[in-house]
């Protein structure tokens, strides 16, 4: 593993998925409180009101944290925890948390990485046009302002916000995601006001401390078409536009992609970016984060079964695939990475997310045996190797998740965690992933097989 000598080694969770204590400690609902509300938004109609118990009780994963030996952890924090309302108050409660655990991580020799938005939009300001208002900007600025003034001293290293595709996309066209609207120059916009409020509030952010690194962390699928087609080429296209171009592009270069009036006709991208300056989007980065996740093959198709990009149809994933489904594609992760590298060459990489989903069990014995994710992690990180050596300077790897947690609308079902957990007494158990990631990051840190020793004895 000495390609990847330079990178730093982490986990990742978010606010809403981990905290629970949704009414406690002066919190105001979000729009994940009022969607997970209604029926069939969830699986199960599982909500994010108890998760993990981290609001409760962070020890468990300041634990799990320290005995996987991490170097650096991201997580985000509840903008509904720290500001309460339009009138900008905030909530010293909310501030007393995050300053607990940032502390907390500092003791332990763990350097954090703080997600301002990880798609719990405070619901007043979802009532007052959410990601599509302006407004939003402004409220988001002052949230970071905020947060950079309150735990500035803690934290250097900052994302504005968390997968902009997911939350404009799935939040307002799919309607899988809260606010669950289903409107397509609405979710254009929503992602336009995006991106928009992550120029500003960089800037604002670095007006405070001009040494804090600033990102952003955009997930990107690898997409290949089903074939030479001109049809299936120019479906690709589409697809690549909606779910990478629109993003990593407008960030990088500020200009739209020349064909999004083309997809989205002129009405719907003139409405998308009124009152936006898409030039000061490209606000320079200290470092772009990278969520690797998805590949699929796509084809043109009348009656499309993409619920996000018309005209295509994703076909079934091929082989190999994990027993949920998911394409096991590490090439696809090496391409998205390269691709990157081409267009910013210099511009430092942190993959903030990459990780399974699975169907895992405890067994009789109390441990949890998921093999899947032991492969995984194996194949991925060659992938990332590989894309270290063709060039691509990554600089820090957060494996999703630290533990399972809340998983949107697949609610508890699906878990992601290298710790097991036990809902709701919200009790970690290593997996078989989490000692396999532990005695690779002691190898990585350099002292072997006697460094994990010295990490466990700490615990
Ligand atoms: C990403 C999200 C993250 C988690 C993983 C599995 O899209 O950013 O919160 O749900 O997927």
């Amino acid at each position: 593993m000495t390609k990847l000598a330079g990178v730093r080694w982490g986990s990742a969770t978010a606010a809403y998925q981990i905290e629970g204590a949704v009414t406690d400690g002066g919190r105001v609902p979000t729009i994940w409180d009022e969607f997970t509300a209604r029926p069939g938004a969830t699986t199960r109609g599982d909500t994010g009101a108890v998760a993990c118990g981290a609001y409760d009780d962070p020890e468990g994963m300041l634990d799990a944290i320290e005995w996987l030996g991490l170097e650096t952890y991201r997580f985000s924090i509840a903008w509904s925890r720290i500001i309460t309302g339009p009138e900008g108050q905030s909530n010293p409660e909310g501030i007393a948390y995050y300053r607990r655990v940032l502390q907390e991580l500092r003791d332990r020799g763990v350097t954090p990485v703080v997600t301002l938005y990880h798609w719990d939009l405070p619901q007043w300001l979802q009532d007052r046009g959410g990601w599509t208002s302006l407004a939003t900007t402004d409220a988001f600025v002052h949230f970071a302002n905020v947060a950079a003034r309150e735990l500035g001293d803690l934290v250097n290293d900052w994302i504005t916000v968390n997968e902009p595709f997911c939350a404009a996309f799935h939040g307002h066209l799919s309607g899988l995601h809260a606010p669950g609207i289903q409107d397509e120059p609405t979710a254009l916009r929503a992602a336009l006001v995006q991106l928009h409020t992550h120029g500003e509030a960089a800037r604002a952010l670095r007006a405070i401390n001009p040494d804090f690194r600033i990102g952003l962390a955009m997930n990107l699928s690898d997409l290949a078409p089903a074939t030479e087609h001109p049809e299936d080429l120019e479906a690709h296209r589409r697809a690549d536009l909606v779910e990478n171009r629109l993003f990593l592009y407008t960030v990088l270069q500020g200009r739209l992609p020349a064909d999004t009036a083309a997809y989205f006709g002129a009405d719907a991208v003139s409405g998308a970016v009124e009152g936006i300056d898409v030039s000061r989007i490209a606000e320079p980065l200290d470092f772009i984060g990278i969520n690797y996740y998805e590949h699929n093959v796509v084809c043109a198709a009348d009656q499309g079964n993409d619920l996000v990009v018309r005209g295509i149809e994703k076909l079934p994933v091929p082989e190999p695939r994990s027993s949920n489904g998911v394409a096991v594609r590490p090439d696809g992760f090496t391409r998205v990475l390269l691709r990157v590298a081409a267009l910013a060459p210099d511009l430092p990489i942190w993959v903030t997310e990459n990780g399974i989903g699975l169907w895992d069990y405890l067994g009789p014995d109390g441990t949890c045996n998921d093999i899947e994710r032991v492969a995984f992690i194996d194949q991925y990180l060659d992938a990332l190797a590989d894309a270290v050596t063709q060039g691509a300077k990554v600089e820090a790897y957060y494996f999703w998740a630290l533990m399972d947690n809340f998983e949107w609308s697949h609610g508890y079902e699906l878990r992601y965690g290298l710790f097991y957990t036990d809902y709701p007494s919200g009790r970690l158990t290593p997996k078989a992933s989490a000692q396999q990631y532990r005695s690779l990051i002691a190898e990585e840190r350099g002292g072997g097989a006697d460094n994990a020793r010295r990490v466990g004895a700490a615990a």
